[in-house]
């Protein structure tokens, strides 16, 4: 069966590219880019001692607090090409056919590192997993949530952010970070300029926040996916107004269970979506903090605690394509 999972086309529609940077590639570039490390967190000794502590976080929080740290490593073209080629190599290694992938802009403008160079270097990597892989990849920029709204305006107006989606190098938005206490609709304005731009719109909700986020995602910043979503069992009307709407989930399994949102895969409501007709695809998330478990790490946990037959398998690997946000000629040649 994991020789099935694995020659299955995949799409991933749920990487966050900062999240794919492992402690010796964030070692390394930190080194190289003279970038001062905590000094006041044993963690930071070492790769291996990051690691170890990569296996503890309490909760998304906790989690977050290193990836913000870890990202400050990266700072020129040749960094974030390197990061994004890296994924795409294991991407190929676990058999995605086409990932759509969310980065964290305000995160790298913030401390003096230009859109371009971001933008510059992970279109690097995309061209490359293209031409050398056969990967179609896209990317969607993401918000953060635990910042003001008007900063995200901000950023969406900027100059090189509304070249990027002219240009459709950047074909959608999506809304990140610390969840619980940033409601979806402080977002609104946001999403009603993306979309009048052509934007496609996802939104994380109902990770560690509860369903009613998923709804106002839905009504409020009227999105075409929903990011995890796992707490969506909790309200059934709603699960039921998704599987009519066809609305993706895209669920991350391994690091719902690292950030402490259930104690194992078993615990998620696959079964109750399967049985619902929710549609979702299966994703890493952030796979360089969880334990180096990539796409193909996620399909085999919910295989363990599940035992899907190839059926369901096709279906859900099926609805990844009709969810996915590349053009009807690459969906052909993907189904
Ligand atoms: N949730 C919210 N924000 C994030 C995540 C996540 O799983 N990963 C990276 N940013
Ligand atoms: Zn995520």
């Amino acid at each position: 069966m994991y020789e099935y999972l694995q020659k299955l086309p995949k799409c991933e529609h749920h990487i966050h590219l900062e999240g794919a940077l492992t402690p010796e590639l964030l070692f390394s570039m930190a080194q190289k880019n003279h970038i001062d490390l905590p000094e006041d967190d044993p963690a930071f000794l070492s790769p291996e001692s990051l690691t170890a502590r990569y296996r503890d976080f309490s909760c998304l929080d906790d989690f977050l607090g290193y990836y913000y740290i870890g990202m400050n490593s990266l700072l020129d073209v040749a960094d974030f090409e390197a990061l994004a080629w890296d994924y795409f190599q294991h991407a190929a290694q676990d058999g995605v056919a086409h990932a759509e992938c969310f980065f964290d802009p305000q995160a790298h403008v913030s401390r003096g590192v230009g859109y371009d160079v971001v933008l510059s270097g992970f279109k690097a990597a995309q061209k490359r997993a293209q031409a050398e892989l056969g990967i179609s990849s896209e990317l969607i920029c993401c918000f953060l949530r635990h910042l003001p709204p008007p900063e995200a305006l901000e950023t969406l107006r900027s100059s090189p952010v509304q070249t990027s989606m002219k240009s459709g190098d950047v074909i959608g938005i999506g809304l990140d970070s610390s969840e619980k206490d940033f409601p979806p609709q402080l977002f609104q304005q946001v999403y009603d300029e993306a979309r009048a731009l052509g934007l496609r719109c996802t939104a994380h909700a109902g990770e560690e926040g509860p369903a009613e986020y998923i709804a106002t995602a839905l009504d409020d910043l009227r999105v075409q996916r929903i990011d995890h979503g796992v707490r969506l069992a909790e309200d059934p009307k709603l699960m039921q107004r998704i599987a009519n709407d066809q609305t993706l989930l895209t669920i991350c399994p391994i690091s719902n269970v690292y950030l402490k949102c259930v104690t194992s895969v078993a615990e998620l409501p696959i079964r109750t979506f399967l049985d619902a007709g929710v549609q979702f695809s299966i994703n890493s998330d952030d796979p360089a903090y969880f334990g180096d478990n990539y796409i193909l790490a996620n399909y085999r946990a919910v295989q363990d605690a599940f035992s899907l037959t190839p059926r369901e398998w096709a279906g859900i690997c099926r609805a990844g394509i009709k969810g996915s946000w590349c053009d009807e000629t690459r969906k052909k040649e993907l189904m």
